[in-house]
């Protein structure tokens, strides 16, 4: 039976979802733990769900030998060493859709607010300044809406800027199918100069960094505004800071940030702070409670299914096989380094056990290899012992 730790107040429709799947024996522990302490909380664990705090590092692996498999209920997974967990043969998901809606909702509203003007209008009002002018405030009908990067987010912000009546172009590295009447542009120069609302959806990372520049900024219209809800490092802010104060651009709203404060009491620094025309907010553009409640059902499922499957669609570590329910009387789940003869040998103490394999499938990445094999009869100790002295074995569990 399977003891799952959930730590850091993972939404409880986790638990739900999990128990619904048969997966009952869940531990819950508030908050994140480290070193010694996080180890003893693991000890017995076959599973373990982690939100960002927790660090899963080589040492802490190196110490949970029973652990088969990680849950990251968040986007990112660098609290995990990646590599070790993959030496040791565990799979680690996460939920890197689960706030897309969240995204895109925010950058829609974002870029209605700067069209009309509304950050400063809202800055001068709390100052008592009463300014009404119309000058420079625009309805989003109509207006070229060009998304840089139309992946899973930019996609689906384009889908959202038509149905509010605007026009969408995009930029991306990538050939991708356009939804709906958006219209790809063979440069991001051109989508720079013609757009009204440039919007950056663009993975982070050194091929992105820094890809608006003064340069780029300067072919804006000065009627335009830019928002980035994807990583801060992809714009140049001492750019775009100069570009606002010499009103180069009409506003822009940033969620992102080259350095972000780690917690609420360390202060937020930014050159484009104090400036009216810009919305800054504090790398929330996926934080709601949908996408909180999303990641708790989506990371919940893909654990369940391994458990249940030995399914790994999606993992992001691992040789990923695709979730078939199991029907014949067992399967074996087989984890391997990628090298020859190990499925020779493995097929080979299946059938010197006299036992025919009904159904097998096998996926490689890197260095490591994952065999998934069913068949119609039960498997004994002393043959799982034998498939654990395949060479080459890194583990092998029996569903
Ligand atoms: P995705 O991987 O689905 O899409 C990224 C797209 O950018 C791909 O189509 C790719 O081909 C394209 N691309 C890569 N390099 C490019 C370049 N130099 N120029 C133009 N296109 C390029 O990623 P997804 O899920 O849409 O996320 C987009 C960004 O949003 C990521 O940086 C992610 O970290 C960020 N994000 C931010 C959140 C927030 O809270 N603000 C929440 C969730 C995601």
């Amino acid at each position: 039976m399977s003891q799952i730790v959930l730590l850091e107040k993972i939404h409880p429709n986790a638990r739900q979802l999990l128990a619904e799947q048969g997966f009952t024996d869940v531990r819950e522990v508030p908050g994140a733990l480290s070193g010694p302490e996080l180890i003893a909380a693991l000890a017995d664990a076959t599973v373990v769900g982690i939100r960002s705090r927790t660090q899963l590092d080589a040492a802490v692996l190196g110490a949970l030998p029973q652990l088969r498999a990680i849950g990251c209920f968040c986007i990112g997974t660098n609290q995990v060493d990646l590599k070790a967990a993959a030496a040791h043969g565990v799979p680690v998901f996460n939920a890197p859709y689960s706030n897309t809606r969240s995204v895109a909702e925010l950058v829609i509203a974002q870029a209605m607010l700067l069209l009309r003007r509304i950050p400063e209008k809202n800055a001068k009002a709390h100052r008592g300044v009463w300014d009404k002018n119309a000058q420079g405030a625009y309805e989003a009908r109509n207006k070229l809406f060009g998304i840089i990067g139309y992946g899973n987010i930019g996609a689906q912000v384009g889908i959202l800027a038509e149905s509010v009546g605007m026009r969408v172009c995009y930029f991306d590295v990538e050939s991708k199918l356009p939804l709906g009447n958006a219209k790809p542009l063979v440069t991001m120069e051109e989508l720079l100069a013609q757009s009204d609302v440039v919007t950056l959806h663009v993975p982070g990372g050194a091929a992105t960094e820094n890809i608006i520049t003064a340069e780029r900024l300067a072919l804006m219209k000065p009627s335009a505004v830019l928002i980035n809800a994807a990583r801060g490092r992809v714009v140049d802010i001492g750019a775009l800071s100069t570009a606002l104060r010499q009103g180069k651009l009409a506003g822009a709203a940033i969620d992102v940030f080259p350095i972000e404060p780690n917690s609420e009491k360390e202060e937020f620094v930014s050159a484009l702070r104090g400036l009216d025309n810009v919305i800054l907010t504090p790398h929330i553009g996926g934080s709601t409670e949908e996408a909180q409640e999303n990641i708790g059902r989506e990371v919940a499922e893909k654990l369940a299914r391994f458990l249940a499957a030995g399914t790994t669609r999606s993992a992001v570590n691992f040789p990923e096989i695709a979730h078939l329910p199991k029907e014949a009387r067992s399967r074996v789940l087989h984890i391997h380094r990628n090298e020859p003869g190990v499925i020779a040998h493995l097929n080979a103490a299946f059938a010197d056990a006299g036992l025919n394999i009904v159904a097998q499938q096998l996926q490689t990445r890197g260095e490591l290899g994952y065999a998934i094999t069913d068949v119609d009869a039960s498997i004994d100790e002393a043959l799982m012992t034998r498939l654990r002295q395949v060479p080459g074995t890194i583990r092998c569990n029996l569903l």
